[in-house]
């Protein structure tokens, strides 16, 4: 049984077959020629603790593009919320659903579930990790920096600097953490020194046997200066509502802004997982400028998650 709860779930060599599929889908979809069932006859729980517009619906879409139903499940509708423990639920969902994308708070979820071994698990985002998210993003830059060459998706990424400022403590930027070491691209975090990237996700490189790739500095420029990309997401993740006040007092000197984008490369891109908190991490100028993908990169959550789900599908469920 196979799952995607973390970006180091598929080796890199997976990553390429499914950046290599989810181009497929995404050119089909456009010409209206895509036929694919590699979800055909199965239902797909999608469990929600948090809020969410484009996980959800690129999950929902993409599961019905696969052939498969989608059946959408908020966690406050279901007995969970009345005190079913995670496992009886998830027990008694595999007897019904050929597999579960979940959103959650604690990590520990994901791997309770995942380690029952009833049924394949897809993060959809965990305080501590958005692995859907990162390969999106990674497919979204590969699109561009590769010319179009599918063959040099991942080799375009090899080397590149990507910039993450703001709330470097979040699950977006452990992502990058993991998925940068996995793939060999270098993360440059800049945010205020009480956010900075915390032990588990260093001892996950460590026991994953990557060689780090990242650096932390409080200083903004310094993190943007030369880099391909800059990347920023919201300084009060969900969950963490009751320290907003004092998040957005700290952070303040990270928001994304003209400056910033000075610094990184000419021709660097800006890039936002969304959604936004305009005027906080970063500047309405951004995001509405040239260097802004954040439509695109949305976009490709549903091309992407469809190849992850499609790969599950042929390689995950015959695999012990
Ligand atoms: N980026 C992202 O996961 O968005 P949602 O919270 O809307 O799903
Ligand atoms: N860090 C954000 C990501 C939202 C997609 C959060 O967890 O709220």
């Amino acid at each position: 049984m196979r799952h995607f709860i973390k970006e180091t779930d598929f080796t890199v060599g997976e990553m390429a077959a499914v950046f290599a599929t989810a181009a497929d889908m995404k050119r089909e979809r456009s010409q209206g020629t895509e036929k694919r069932a590699h979800l055909e006859g199965q239902s797909w729980g999608l469990l929600f603790f948090k809020k969410s517009t484009r996980t959800r619906v690129s999950f929902q879409v993409g599961v019905h593009e696969l052939g498969g139903q989608p059946v959408m499940l908020n966690a406050e509708e279901l007995q969970l919320s009345r005190g079913e423990t995670t496992a009886d639920t998830a027990r008694v969902l595999s007897r019904y659903l050929h597999g579960l994308v979940i959103r959650c708070y604690a990590h520990s979820v994901l791997e309770e579930v995942s380690r029952l071994g009833t049924l394949p698990v897809v993060n959809a985002l965990s305080d501590y990790l958005h692995p859907c998210q990162i390969y999106t993003d990674f497919f979204t830059l590969a699109e561009r920096w590769s010319g179009g060459d599918v063959k040099r998706y991942l080799e375009s990424l090899k080397g590149r600097k990507i910039a993450f400022l703001g709330d470097t403590a979040c699950n977006m930027a452990n992502s990058f953490i993991l998925g940068g070491a996995h793939l060999g691209v270098e993360i440059a975090l800049a945010g205020p020194a009480n956010y900075a990237p915390q032990a588990e996700i260093r001892e996950e490189l460590s026991r994953s046997g990557l060689v780090p790739s990242w650096r932390f500095t409080q200083d903004p420029i310094e993190a943007a200066r030369g880099a391909d990309m800059v990347y920023t997401d919201v300084w009060t993740s969900m969950g963490m509502e009751a320290e907003r006040a004092e998040r957005l007092s700290q952070m303040q000197p990270y928001q994304v802004n003209a400056a910033v984008m000075r610094a990184a490369k000419v021709g660097a891109y800006f890039m936002h997982c969304l959604p936004a908190h305009v005027g906080e991490e970063v500047t309405q100028e951004v995001l509405d400028s040239p260097a802004s993908i954040i439509f695109d990169q949305a976009e490709n959550r549903l091309h992407v998650q469809k190849a992850i789900l499609a790969h599950l599908s042929t390689h995950g469920l015959t695999q012990t």
